[in-house]
């Protein structure tokens, strides 16, 4: 294959350690006046424009952003694709929401030509606010996965999903049985997991939904092939982890029914944790496994404050979901800016740092993706963004006064949005621009 070099010259940032460990100079790199080179997908060199320039072939591509930073791009580590069509649904917390809004909309995916245009605007609505990898949940319907992963493949996208398994407490409409659950689920990971860069996510909804038979299933999945994930949701509502308690009396707590069913590990990612206790972190750190933090969400539903720091204590991987159709907007940008007001209300503080090492390497880590993705690492996809200096005249002239990169990095987070994301690039390829 010939070599097809490309170099991006602007302002670049990413993250290389989380604050919370390193302190907040040393978890950064920044170029003012920076370069960036793919090689084939891949990113073969970051540095200095004027010390990369001299080293590279006068005739190189080189293609120069002015007013604008490059960053690893977005990782969403939560996200439900059939309930796109369903964001900002008014006036419910979580168990009625989701009678009242979520199976609903979720229902139609029963379609197959239904399922395939959800999932086109689903991807670009990704692609548009800078999410370059989602661990996304479909509907209970495989149609909803493979539309999305043959979506994902014609782009290259790193991405992540999983049929939905619920056998239990939600309407005949929409549930599968622990049997046609573990089936459909195998021949889902036969036919994705490992082509290209997908992978599959084992996904029962939440303990509610599933019988013990069915979460006993999903536990056996993952014994059954390397390096699939597990995604769930976990304590996001006080009703909710009443409920599981009635539904368990035999377990010790919400986390105790993944753990007795062996969904604990590396590659589970459990959504919300809002409600944990701090044995429950220790645990979750204990097995490897991740939460995502997904602040709009949590706040539209009305769930509660995450408490970020108790999970930095346990060193516990935490990335950042949005949570769409719960969470209100696809913008990890504004998803950060809805996640520092959490923070204040904690009395804690959100640097902008830390806020976007959640976006990238954090939600890279939570993962166990962060040597393909998360940083702008020589070796790592070329996944990566242009924001813009100047998306809107308040942007443009609020980022004129700023003094630092600290500062630009905040004010992008507070005021940005879809539309401050100009380009996103995935393996290389240009794959949004606005
Ligand atoms: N718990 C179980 N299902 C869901 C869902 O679809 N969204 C949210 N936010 N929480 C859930
Ligand atoms: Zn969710």
């Amino acid at each position: 294959m010939p070599l097809t070099r490309k170099a991006y010259r602007a302002a670049i940032l990413h993250s290389i350690a989380d604050p919370a460990e390193v302190g907040i100079e040393a978890s950064y790199e920044y170029f003012e006046d920076g370069l960036l080179v793919v090689d084939n997908g891949q990113i073969s060199a970051l540095g200095h424009a004027s010390e990369l320039l001299a080293s590279l072939p006068a005739d190189i591509e080189i293609t120069h952003y002015q007013d604008a930073l490059i960053t690893p791009g977005f990782i969403d580590t939560h996200i439900h694709l059939p309930q796109t069509g369903m964001v900002g649904a008014y006036g419910e917390q979580l168990l009625d929401w989701l009678n009242t809004y979520t199976f609903p909309c979720e229902s139609q995916f029963t379609d197959q030509a239904h399922a395939e245009e959800v999932a086109g605007i689903f991807i670009k609505e990704l692609l548009r606010n800078g999410t370059t990898t989602a661990l996304v949940f479909g509907s209970v319907h495989p149609q909803s996965v493979n539309a999305f992963f043959e979506a994902a493949q014609k782009l290259d996208l790193r991405m992540i999903a999983g049929k939905v398994m619920m056998d239990r407490n939600a309407p005949d409409y929409l549930t599968d049985t622990a049997e046609s659950s573990y089936l459909e689920s195998k021949a889902l990971i036969e036919r994705w997991h490992g082509k290209g860069r997908l992978h599959y996510a084992v996904t029962p909804r939440f303990a509610p939904t599933s019988t013990p038979e069915q979460l006993t299933l999903a536990g056996q999945l993952l014994g059954e092939y390397p390096d699939l994930y597990m995604q769930t949701h976990i304590s996001e509502n006080l009703q909710e982890v009443e409920w599981v308690k009635e539904l368990f009396p035999e377990r010790k707590g919400y986390l105790d029914v993944y753990d007795h069913y062996q969904l604990l590990g590396e590659r589970s990612v459990f959504a919300h944790g809002v409600h944990l206790c701090d044995d429950e972190c220790a645990r979750l750190a204990q097995t490897g496994s991740a939460v995502a933090f997904c602040p709009t969400s949590n706040l539209f539903l009305g769930s509660g404050l995450f408490n970020l720091p108790m999970a930095e204590k346990h060193k516990l991987n935490v990335g950042l979901g949005t949570d769409v159709g719960g969470g209100t907007s696809f913008s990890l940008l504004q998803t950060l800016n809805e996640a520092y007001k959490v923070m204040q209300l904690q009395g804690a503080r959100l640097s902008p740092f830390k806020s976007l090492y959640l976006a990238t390497l954090g939600g890279a880590r939570a993962l166990r993706l962060e040597e393909r993705i998360g940083t702008l690492q020589p070796g790592t996809d070329a996944d990566f963004l242009v924001l813009d200096y100047n998306a809107t005249p308040l942007l443009s002239y609020r980022l004129k006064q700023s003094k630092s990169i600290a500062e630009t990095l905040f004010v992008l987070m507070t005021l940005g949005d879809d539309r401050t994301v100009a380009q996103t690039y995935a393996a290389g390829n240009l794959v949004h621009q606005r």
